[in-house]
């Protein structure tokens, strides 16, 4: 047992009615010291649920296989628990406050016997910025403790800031207690599983998992579900985007968010290496941005993380350089194989396959395996201090101020590679009606195409219609600049299923294109679903990429567009009324101009 380093009253009483719920073993107040994480894997490895790696191919760094059946968020388990249903809204899951409290208070009581319950106090975005808000997770998972550490600012240091102020209380635990005597499993979960919110006390109760976003709960529970609902009431925006910063070669810098939904490219986008001269991308954040208003009307973002939680197979030094150096070092890696010297290897991280591995599953893997090295959803976490182009404004609380935002998902038709909205409301219209198909980073239909507003989907705290007439309403604060919206699809495939747009680093392409639209330099061609590049606008120089294929992913196919204007009125009709009329005024028209050019 630690002692607590707080005198914050409401603090201490609510640890102690957890634990009485909860039945630890011991208590241990996080400190947030290199020591504490040391021993946390200490533990771990004890426990068999991690492994060192080779220390001087991958220093500190560990791997850790979790059960087959815990490997990605899990929707159909994650509920919105607003007190009444249509706060929620279709496209969450609900039940009411008291009720899960009920359910909660029964499956919680002797949850974390024969374990440690942590105590983990976090500031999502540096530690007494005016944009940042504080949690403490209460988790008998070692493996959350160490991961959070590494995602957040964690911490006695955020108990000094939080004084006798507020904090977003946590509550997580794998869901499997051990009776005295009882061996314990590598990677401990619960078949149930409850991932549950509850807006209108701020509150998080999360079951059953040890995974990624159902267990890491500053992440998508805190920072996007819990913060959408106090950005609406606050006046601001908690957007699944990432944030970068943009300088042309004569030194000028422009902030870009972009939201793509799970596993489309936020990560990649944010850290790219721009194949165009003289251009320069830092990273500011790879998967949250909270914007605010400053006193110039702008929006303002920070990176409400200190760490990245990054998809691992894909990754390489030939796709996303950075993200291979930025956890070189101090990093844990999650559903990742193992190579026999000793480091992590997965799908496409070298051009030769190593002649052996121990797959995610722990099974012996050789190249003609059927089955994959790595988990489709593995994942590295590593600090994003250690990413090579961390913009120095991650750490100003101040934020960065956004000229452009992005929307982006997987369509391997329709969709051209860029198109400029032609005004917020626009903008937020297209955002409304994007879809993209489902990815391994939630469990159930990988490849089904879907709605996922906004890439929020998944993550957004509160009725979706409701959210997009907060989007609308913020643009109307008085003074104030809203960002240009664009809609971008890297995805785009020929008819042999083959990408038409190498991606990646080619990417900064477009990301010239929208800078110089801010700024008023490039030229664009009016069509009916909004701004596409006029001809030679987009900077093609040195790309090999065939006339045809150029032609094909800047192509308005307005029978296609048309095609889904009856399943866009259906996704619509979902919401009845509560849907803005100025989104169904865009709707409308977008169909007039369709009609009329088609
Ligand atoms: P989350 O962390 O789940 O929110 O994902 P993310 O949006 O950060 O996605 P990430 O950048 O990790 O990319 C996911 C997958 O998409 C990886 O396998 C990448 O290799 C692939 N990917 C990213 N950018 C591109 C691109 O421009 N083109 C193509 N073809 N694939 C890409
Ligand atoms: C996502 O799924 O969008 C992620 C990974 O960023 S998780 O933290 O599991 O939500
Ligand atoms: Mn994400």
């Amino acid at each position: 047992m630690t002692t607590s380093a707080t005198s914050n009253q409401n603090l201490l009483k609510w640890v102690d009615e957890m634990a009485s719920l909860c039945q630890p073993e011991k208590i241990h107040w996080c400190d947030g010291s290199q020591a504490e994480y040391d021993e946390l894997f200490r533990l771990m490895i004890a426990n068999n649920t991690a492994i060192r790696l080779n220390e001087e191919k991958r220093p500190n760094s560990y791997l850790i296989q979790s059960d087959p059946s815990d490997v990605a968020r899990v929707e159909d388990r994650t509920f919105i628990c607003s007190e009444k249903e249509i706060d929620a809204g279709p496209t969450n899951n609900w039940v009411a406050p008291a009720e899960m409290k009920g359910t909660l208070k029964g499956i919680f009581k002797g949850c974390m016997k024969g374990r440690t319950l942590y105590v983990v106090p976090f500031s999502m975005g540096p530690l007494g910025s005016p944009i940042a808000h504080i949690g403490i997770q209460l988790t008998d998972s070692a493996y959350a403790a160490a991961n959070m550490r590494i995602m957040t600012r964690m911490g006695s240091k955020v108990l000094d800031v939080l004084g006798d102020g507020k904090f977003v209380p946590c509550m997580h635990t794998v869901g499997a207690p051990l009776e005295p005597g009882q061996a314990d499993v590598p990677w401990p979960c619960n078949k149930e599983k409850y991932i549950c919110h509850f807006p209108d006390t701020r509150e998080i109760w999360s079951y059953g998992s040890g995974y990624g976003g159902n267990a890491l709960l500053g992440k998508k529970c805190f920072a996007l579900r819990i913060a959408s609902t106090m950005a609406r009431e606050e006046g601001w925006l908690a957007e699944h985007m990432l944030i970068l910063k943009l300088t042309n070669p004569q030194g000028i810098v422009k902030y870009v968010c972009a939201a793509f939904p799970s596993a489309c490219g936020k990560t990649n986008l944010a850290m790219l290496e721009p194949t165009v001269p003289g251009w320069k991308v830092e990273t500011v954040g790879d998967d949250i941005a909270w914007m605010k208003f400053g006193d110039d009307g702008q929006l303002y973002a920070i990176n409400p993380e200190a760490g990245f939680f990054g998809v691992a197979p894909g990754t390489s030094n030939f796709s996303n350089p950075n993200a291979m150096a930025s956890l070189k070092e101090n990093s844990i890696f999650t559903n990742v194989a193992l190579t026999p010297d000793g480091d992590v290897w997965w799908e496409e991280m070298t051009d030769d396959k190593p002649a052996k591995l121990t797959s995610w599953l722990g099974e012996e893997w050789t190249p003609d395996s059927d089955k994959k090295a790595a988990h489709p959803n593995s994942r590295f976490t590593a600090p994003a201090a250690q990413c090579p182009v961390i913009a120095p404004e991650f750490e100003d609380p101040k934020g960065v101020p956004i000229s452009a935002i992005l929307f982006g998902g997987r369509r391997a038709t329709t969709i051209p590679l860029v198109n400029e909205s032609l005004s917020w409301e626009h903008g937020t219209f297209l955002g409304s009606v994007m879809s993209s198909e489902k990815t391994a980073a939630a469990t159930g239909g990988l490849g089904e195409l879907r709605h996922d507003p906004m890439a929020m989907l998944p993550f957004c705290g509160y009725n979706m219609a409701d959210y997009w007439g907060h989007w609308l309403k913020v643009s109307e604060a008085p003074g104030a600049k809203m960002p240009k919206i664009y809609y971008v699809n890297w995805f785009r495939k020929s008819e042999q299923g083959k990408f038409l747009w190498p991606g990646f680093g080619e990417n900064s392409r477009v990301l010239k294109w929208v800078f110089e639209r801010c700024e008023g330099t490039a030229k664009a061609e009016a069509t009916p679903i909004g701004n596409l590049p006029a001809p030679g606008s987009l900077d093609i120089e040195g790309l090999d990429i065939a006339p045809e294929a150029m032609e094909e992913l800047l192509r308005v196919d307005t029978q296609a567009w048309l095609n889904e204007i009856p399943g866009t009125r259906e996704h619509y009709a979902k919401f009845g009324d509560r849907i803005p009329a100025k989104l169904q005024k865009e709707l409308d028209a977008l169909e007039q101009r369709l009609k009329d050019a088609n």
